[in-house]
């Protein structure tokens, strides 16, 4: 039943760009404020670990998923497993790619919002749609008009000026989040100073308890690296991932998931033993607060949500999708979370990002491998 079939795509299509604009703002705040909030108890959880934890925890959910598709008999499970991953073992080697840039691009991640505020990285890392449009067009055959383009150049202008504005300050656009701390010298005699530091910082506890790096100067400027990296891995992988489950084989999505999931844990088990000194001294867990355990639930959520939209809608919608909670989170930060209000030029900048998405999102698409349910009508 044709009518059937499109509501239904229709409606997983929508409602995982709808979940996935909410739980990409409600991501990008309590990562954010999982590094940064000061918490004498606790030192800074090791980033490795927790991407490992959100990867475990994303197998785990879709092997929960394939045993409740298998009717909840565990023979059927185990059979379904042994055939789609490792009868079909050429499939299955074809995730270690995205597998392992995931898996880069989500340790990035933790870099990038230890290093700068929310919104400034969720801006910024919007230039991924552009890398999206290019491997699409590449790898998918989709061709773009020139509304498409006039729409990407009005992302790079957006992007420029909110970047201008937050180097203009040299402290990112939210210089409130991130009090410096004064240093304290001693003095012979045993008497000490108090050195610099703002008011907001004073009391606090030194300034690597909040921000990756106390230069603010280069702090920010590995931020912006991590996102230029991340929105270059971000395209690639994901126009990989649509190309997978969109065409070729019928191995499901569940399938898809489990697959890249045994990569991105064998190499985030990779990255997690760079950190095997720390991890000796104070433990897998140690420094892990309520917020970090939400970011690994949520992160794993979120994957899990990415994989529905890239299936059921594109990659370049899923951009849309996430632009939209840029102004959903940098109203929270600064109405809920209290950071400095966002300048003229940052709110002038962010609505040509986010106007410029919406004008991709709406011009269809021409070319290229879609399947029911990925135009946005
Ligand atoms: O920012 P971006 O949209 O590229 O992030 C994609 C996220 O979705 C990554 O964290 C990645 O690990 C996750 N993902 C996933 N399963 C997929 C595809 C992506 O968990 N099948």
């Amino acid at each position: 039943n044709r009518g059937w079939l499109k509501t239904h795509l229709l409606s997983y299509k929508t409602l995982s760009l709808v979940v996935l604009s909410v739980q990409t703002s409600t991501m990008v705040l309590l990562l954010r404020y999982s590094r940064t909030s000061i918490n004498f108890a606790h030192q800074p959880y090791i980033i490795t670990t927790a991407v490992f934890s959100s990867e475990v925890l994303k197998l785990g959910l879709s092997l929960g998923f394939l045993h409740i598709e298998s009717g909840k008999v565990m023979k059927a499970t185990l059979n379904r497993l042994y055939e789609d991953v490792f009868i079909n073992i050429w499939e299955t080697l074809k995730l270690a790619i995205p597998a392992f840039l995931y898996v880069v691009q989500n340790n990035l991640l933790f870099i990038a919002l230890s290093n700068l505020d929310a919104a400034t990285y969720q801006v910024t890392y919007q230039l991924k749609i552009l890398t999206t449009a290019i491997f699409s067009w590449v790898m998918l055959g989709k061709r773009l008009t020139p509304i498409h383009w006039l729409a990407l150049c009005l992302l790079m202008l957006g992007v420029s000026l909110v970047q201008v504005e937050g180097s203009s300050n040299g402290n990112g656009s939210n210089s409130k989040v991130l009090p410096v701390a004064p240093e304290v010298e001693v003095l012979e005699g045993g008497d000490s100073v108090i050195l610099g530091g703002t008011e907001e910082g004073a009391g606090f506890p030194p300034p690597d308890i909040r921000n990756e790096h106390p230069n603010t100067e280069v702090s920010r400027l590995l931020g912006i690296l991590a996102v230029f990296v991340s929105c270059i891995s971000s395209g690639f992988s994901g126009v990989y991932f649509e190309r997978l489950v969109k065409r070729g084989t019928q191995t499901s999505l569940i399938i898809r998931n489990i697959q890249l999931g045994m990569f991105s844990i064998a190499f985030a088990v990779i990255a997690v033993s760079s950190d095997s000194t720390a991890i000796k001294d104070g433990g897998f867990f140690q420094g892990y607060s309520v917020a970090t355990w939400m970011v690994v639930l949520i992160q794993a959520f979120g994957g899990l949500v990415v994989s529905v939209a890239m299936k059921y809608a594109d990659n370049i919608l899923k951009g849309f999708a996430t632009s939209l909670s840029i102004v959903m989170s940098t109203l929270v930060s600064w109405l809920v979370l209290g950071d400095a209000a966002p300048s003229t030029q940052f709110v002038v900048g962010a609505t040509i990002v986010i106007s410029s998405t919406v004008l991709y999102g709406l011009t269809p698409q021409k070319g290229g491998v879609y399947t029911a349910g990925s135009q946005l009508s």
